[in-house]
């Protein structure tokens, strides 16, 4: 698969700010079905193998999974302190549930469930997000299995089709826009900051 042209750049990014933990944290932008924007934090994964899309997980019993299924569309801001660079980049929200019949996706799925930590895993035995707060004994389940997720565990896949990116370094500052048309060709163009 061909590498879109900002993939150098935020590799670069993510090795120039590596040692900020907090340069994975990214805010994800979704629409709710009253047409209101709805944004929250979560951590970029990395790049699913040989592609451009960006892996995130999450709860299927969270609100922007409904967000998700009913307008498959999202936008992330990222920053990077280090080197002031910020991008943000939309495109085609992919919800890799229990459910989803690509196998490749699916064993993509149980990778990353391997992949985060015990604590990380148990935040998935947890009562139902966002209802009134349960009692101390729901949150404590026994550790769920290292192996095969739990059904409400999802691989959430950004696939771009924008980029829009900023650097503040500069007199004056350069902003680039990368743009992927319908055959899945990319192109760029400096605009004005
Ligand atoms: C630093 C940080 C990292 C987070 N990482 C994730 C994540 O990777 N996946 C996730 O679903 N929620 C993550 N959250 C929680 C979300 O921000 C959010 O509170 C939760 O997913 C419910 O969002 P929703 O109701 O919009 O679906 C993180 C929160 C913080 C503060």
């Amino acid at each position: 698969m061909f590498l879109a042209p900002w993939r150098s750049l935020l590799a670069r990014a993510l090795q120039r700010n590596s040692s900020l933990v907090y340069a994975r944290y990214v805010q994800l932008a979704t629409v709710r079905a009253n047409g209101q924007p709805a944004n929250r934090t979560v951590v970029f994964r990395d790049f699913l193998e040989d592609t451009n899309q960006l892996k995130f997980i999450t709860d299927s019993r969270t609100q922007k999974v409904q967000e998700i299924n009913l307008y498959p569309w999202g936008e992330i801001c990222w920053y990077f302190p280090k080197i002031r660079e910020q991008f943000r980049i939309a495109g085609k929200l992919i919800l890799v549930d229990a459910d989803y019949s690509e196998p490749a996706l699916q064993q993509a799925r149980r990778i990353a469930w391997q992949e985060i930590s015990e604590e990380a895993r148990s935040q998935f035995t947890w009562p139902q997000p966002g209802e009134n707060k349960a009692t101390a004994r729901a949150f404590q389940q026994p550790a769920p299995d290292s192996i095969a997720p739990l059904d409400n565990f999802c691989l959430l896949l950004l696939e771009p089709e924008q980029v829009d990116f900023l650097q503040l370094r500069g007199e004056p500052q350069n902003r680039s826009l990368y743009l992927r048309d319908g055959e899945g060709n990319w192109s760029v163009r400096s605009v004005n900051p």
